[in-house]
């Protein structure tokens, strides 16, 4: 996707080979700055301050930061300590365990010589293969968009998300925005109602601002609007992304979500959840088993936003002294979701959907 019309990575290597560069959406949309990641310490900062988020992206981030390790003491210790310490700055996203456990595999083998080298290329290995997937996961989403815009007429689609599952989530494409920018791209025409998300306000922030400078339409919502939106018939399809889908097809996405899910089965909404193969977790049976992640009461209590002197800054939002609570994701049984939107395809958000993709997934459990 493109960044002020050049097209541009959320995650990549620096000119000097070695230090990892990206995007720190904690400033965006006020400010576009691409700081370095030169350290582990940095990628674990990145990932738990919320620079870089987005369970597909937080992936891509911890396998550059097991290469950041390596570069420093490549031994099996280094490594198990690394793998254990990026692992723990995020509970929810399952991409994170999942990369963590690739880049092991893949480097413990390897004489401690060699793993450095080896980190890089997988790293950018898994960065490469996240747009790929996130682009065949546009091209299965875009046959839905098409199907309903065939029975517009000509009218736009409507299609509510919630938080981000945009590009800035993955390194490009994104996983529910993928259909849109396909739709978008191949001339249908689109509108997207964005829900604010709070309490981060990662659509107001994030959405809002990627598909403003992919030029597609879109307005922004309070996140208490969808429902009625969807009554009025103005919400055609939703489609969200996932931090962690469970064998039985259970999604752990931003928190709001279910709601969000709970009006579209009273509205008879169809409701998606688009997510790359990485995002399931065989090995968690269901929804209820998914560690929920819960952050600050101070991501509540107060909102950020731009001054008029320019400054990004945050202000109270409630009286002082009062507290908060925190959880970051929900879950939505797989009984409130339409279907998955994957790389390989559409199926039912059911086990059985899920095996119907993923064949080979039954018969290693088997
Ligand atoms: O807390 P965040 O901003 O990392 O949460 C992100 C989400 O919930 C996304 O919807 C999810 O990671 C899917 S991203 C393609």
């Amino acid at each position: 996707m493109k960044l002020d019309g050049v097209p541009s990575r959320t995650i990549w290597l620096e000119p000097d080979g070695w230090s990892v560069g990206i995007i720190d959406q904690t400033l965006l949309p006020h400010k576009l700055e691409r700081p370095s990641l030169k350290s582990v310490e940095d990628a674990a900062r990145a990932i738990k301050s919320m620079q870089v988020r987005g369970a597909p992206l937080i992936g891509v981030t911890a396998a550059y930061g097991v290469a950041l390790a390596m570069r420093v003491d490549a031994s099996d210790a280094s490594l198990d300590r690394t793998v254990a310490f990026l692992g723990e700055q995020r509970p929810t996203a399952v991409n994170l365990r999942w990369a963590l456990e690739d880049l092991r595999a893949t480097l413990m083998p390897l004489a401690p010589g060699v793993r450095a080298v080896a980190a890089y290329a997988r790293a950018a290995e898994l960065a490469d293969e996240d747009i790929e997937t996130c682009r065949k996961i546009g091209v299965n989403g875009l046959s839905l968009i098409r199907d309903i815009a065939a029975k517009k007429g000509g009218q736009p689609v409507n299609v509510l998300t919630h938080c981000n599952a945009g590009w800035l989530a993955c390194v490009d494409w994104g996983t529910a925005t993928s259909p849109i920018y396909h739709a978008h791209d191949a001339g249908i025409p689109v509108h997207v109602w964005v829900d604010e998300t709070r309490p981060r306000n990662q659509g107001a922030a994030l959405t809002a601002f990627e598909l403003l400078q992919h030029g597609v339409s879109h307005s922004l919502i309070a996140d208490n609007a969808g429902g009625h939106f969807m009554q009025q018939g103005d919400v055609d399809l939703v489609i969200v992304g996932t931090d962690r889908v469970t064998a039985n097809g259970d999604v752990a996405n931003k928190i709001g979500t279910y709601l969000k899910a709970l009006a579209a089965h009273d509205t008879h909404v169809p409701f998606y959840v688009a997510l790359p193969f990485s995002t399931i977790d065989w090995r968690t049976e269901k929804g209820s088993d998914i560690p929920i992640e819960e952050r600050g009461e101070d991501e509540v209590l107060r909102m950020q936003g731009r001054l008029p002197n320019g400054e990004v800054s945050s202000v109270l939002i409630s009286a002082e002294g009062t507290h908060a609570r925190n959880p970051a994701f929900d879950v939505t049984p797989a009984r409130l979701v339409t279907g998955f939107i994957t790389e390989r395809g559409i199926c039912p958000a059911s086990r059985e959907g899920l095996q119907s993709l993923y064949p080979e997934k039954v018969s290693a459990a088997a």
